[in-house]
Formats: structure tokens, C-alpha cells, sequence
């Protein structure tokens, strides 16, 4: 296949990414930390906006970043977990304040399936005039996501997950209006204004948000994502949503009856579909799931159950019989 052969598949299947971002007409290919380091290389934090609010449910990368850009001046806020393992919207209040450039806050928390209040975070930091960046990895293709409706600025995810693509590729999602008011300087040629100018006398990034790509996207792995996108959309978000709440309601019973410790809480507000199972070895957990063919992961001290659209209620079953069976090593 030519150059131009992948390219052009390359756009169709930016296209097919980019609708599943949600109505804006700006969007791009990459991995989470790209996109985000690029937007981080292309803020400016003078003119009274130094601080970035940071909660603490973030991935390491999202954290990582803003704390690189101390080296730039920057001053970086965390907002802190309550003791029952939620960030209300009180917290954030509490640090976004007239000196806040941006608020960076995750959908669903990686380390235990916390869900956060991104509409109200979003209005909050709009009324004190900071923008918001959106970390979608972990919801994206899990249910249903209108970056309109939950009013951010940025939004980052990837296709490894729920959109059951592969690892490599990403995506970036940029309010239209603010596209032209950032310039990346952690920037490549996939950039520019226009790539086959081949100009190396200036940079001009591009009038869309492709300016927040660099080099040449991976195109293997863009193949494999259009083909878990197109079997997502098929199955449909909204549809896979409501089957995983089902599937996750007869775990909770489950784990209530075996006396476990479920730290994702149980209001849809505050979970999506990954849930979270407090154990005392949570290594030994994960192998001996792993011997009875069930893969499952952990951070922290908690077992990390992910249930799609592929699983069913004998899974949930399997699942709930294998822990059973190593009931010492839950907390
Ligand atoms: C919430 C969240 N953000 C980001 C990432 C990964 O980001 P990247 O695409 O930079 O590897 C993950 C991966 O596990 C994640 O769970």
C-alpha cells in the first residue's frame, strides 16, 4: 500500500475514532501522554494563571505532565480523596481559585472505579475562568460520552480498553474555539499546516486539532481500533452501559454474600464499569483468578474486575466461585 493509500485510510480512520469522541469537530490520533503533553507544551502559565488543579484519582502520566511543567514555573494543586474514597465537588471547589490555568480530572478512577462529577467540575472551573481537561481511558467505549454534555475543553483517551483496539493509539479531543489560542511546542510534521509543504523555515500548526499530533501516526494500530470502534458501535455504548450495570449489580450481591469489600461505590453517579475488590494479597488474588481462566488485574490493594459486552451472568458466576474458593484473600 502507497503513502497516499495509508493516509487517506489513515484519515477515514481518525474520522471513525473522532465520532466516537462525541459531537466536536476537532480531534486527533495519539496516545493519552502525547496529546496531553502537547496541549501542557502549548499553555502558557503567565498573566496571573499559574496552577494547574490536579485530583488525585489521576492516571500517573496526567500527574507526571503537569508536574514537568513546574521546570516551566508552573504550580501544580492536588485535590485530595475523601476517607470513603470520593472526590466530592466540594474538594475541587476548594482548589480552583483565580489562579487555576487548568483542572485536570479523570472520568473513572484506574485505581478504584471511582467516578467523578466532570459536568460540575467543569461548570465550577468555568466560573472561576480555568479550563478542563478530561481523562477518558477508562470510560470511553464503556458508556456513552458527549464532550459537549460533560462541558470540558480537553478530553484524552485511548482505544486499548473498551474500544477493544490495541495499544499505540489514542486520541485527543479540543474544543474548537480554543484550537488557535494553543500552540504546541512539543510538536512533529503530522502538525503542520499543511504535511506535504515539507517546510522546515517555520512552524504554522495546523487551523485543527491536529496540531496536537507529531510524527507518523501508528498505522497498524489504527486498523485494529476501526475494528474494535465498528464492533462497539455495533453492539452500541449506551446498550453495553446497561449490560455491565446488570452484570456488576449480581457481582455486589455476590461479594456482599461473601462478606468482600467493594470500594467502588454502588451509585452510577460514582462508578462506571470497573469495580474494585479490597484483598489482602491482592497479587495472589489476580494468579489465582488467572488459574481458574479469569483475567483481572490489580492497583493498590485492590482487585480490579472489568466486566464488556462480551461477558455474561456464568462469568459473573465463575468469577464469584473462584474467589470463593480463596476467600482468605479478600479484606
Ligand atoms: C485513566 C488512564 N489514563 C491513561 C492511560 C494510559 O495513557 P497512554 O495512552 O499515555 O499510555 C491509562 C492506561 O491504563 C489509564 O487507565
Amino acid at each position: 500500500m502507497g503513502v497516499l493509500g495509508r493516509a487517506s485510510r489513515g484519515c477515514a480512520g481518525r474520522r471513525r475514532v473522532a465520532r466516537e469522541r462525541g459531537r466536536g469537530r476537532d480531534r486527533v490520533t495519539t496516545s493519552v501522554s502525547a496529546g496531553v503533553s502537547a496541549l501542557a507544551s502549548g499553555l502558557r502559565f503567565d498573566e496571573g494563571r499559574d496552577t494547574v488543579v490536579v485530583s488525585n484519582f489521576e492516571f500517573p502520566t496526567i500527574g507526571q505532565i503537569w508536574h514537568a511543567q513546574e521546570r516551566r514555573g508552573l504550580r501544580v494543586v492536588h485535590v485530595p480523596a475523601e476517607a470513603d474514597g470520593t472526590i466530592p465537588l466540594e474538594r475541587f471547589a476548594d482548589a480552583i481559585d483565580e489562579r487555576t490555568a487548568l483542572v485536570a480530572t479523570t472520568h473513572v478512577c484506574f485505581r478504584n472505579g471511582g467516578r467523578l462529577d466532570v459536568e460540575g467540575i467543569a461548570r465550577l472551573a468555568h466560573e472561576r475562568g480555568a479550563l478542563v481537561l478530561v481523562d477518558a481511558y477508562q470510560t470511553v467505549g464503556s458508556l456513552p460520552i458527549d464532550v459537549r454534555a460533560l462541558g470540558c475543553d480537553f478530553l484524552a483517551a485511548g482505544v486499548l480498553k473498551y474500544l477493544l483496539g490495541s495499544a499505540g493509539l489514542g486520541f485527543f479531543y479540543c474544543r474548537r474555539e480554543l484550537v488557535e489560542t494553543i500552540e504546541p511546542t512539543a510538536t512533529g510534521w503530522f502538525a503542520d499546516r499543511n504535511i506535504f509543504e515539507m517546510d522546515i523555515h517555520d512552524y504554522s500548526p495546523a487551523s485543527t486539532a491536529r496540531r496536537f499530533e507529531a510524527g507518523t501516526p501508528p498505522v497498524p494500530s489504527t486498523y485494529a481500533a476501526i475494528a474494535g470502534i465498528e464492533l462497539m458501535q455495533e453492539i452500541g455504548i449506551a446498550e453495553t452501559e446497561a449490560h455491565v450495570r446488570e452484570l456488576n449489580g449480581l457481582l455486589r450481591d455476590g461479594l456482599d454474600e461473601l462478606g468482600a469489600t467493594v470500594v467502588t461505590r454502588r451509585e452510577p453517579e460514582l462508578s462506571g464499569a470497573l469495580l474494585c475488590v479490597r484483598s489482602t494479597d491482592v497479587n495472589a488474588l489476580v494468579a489465582a483468578l488467572a488459574d481458574a481462566g479469569i483475567v483481572t488485574s490489580c492497583r493498590d490493594d485492590n482487585l480490579r474486575i472489568s466486566a464488556h459486552c462480551y461477558n455474561t451472568a456464568e462469568d459473573v458466576k465463575a468469577v464469584l466461585d473462584a474467589l470463593a474458593a480463596r476467600r482468605e484473600l479478600l479484606a
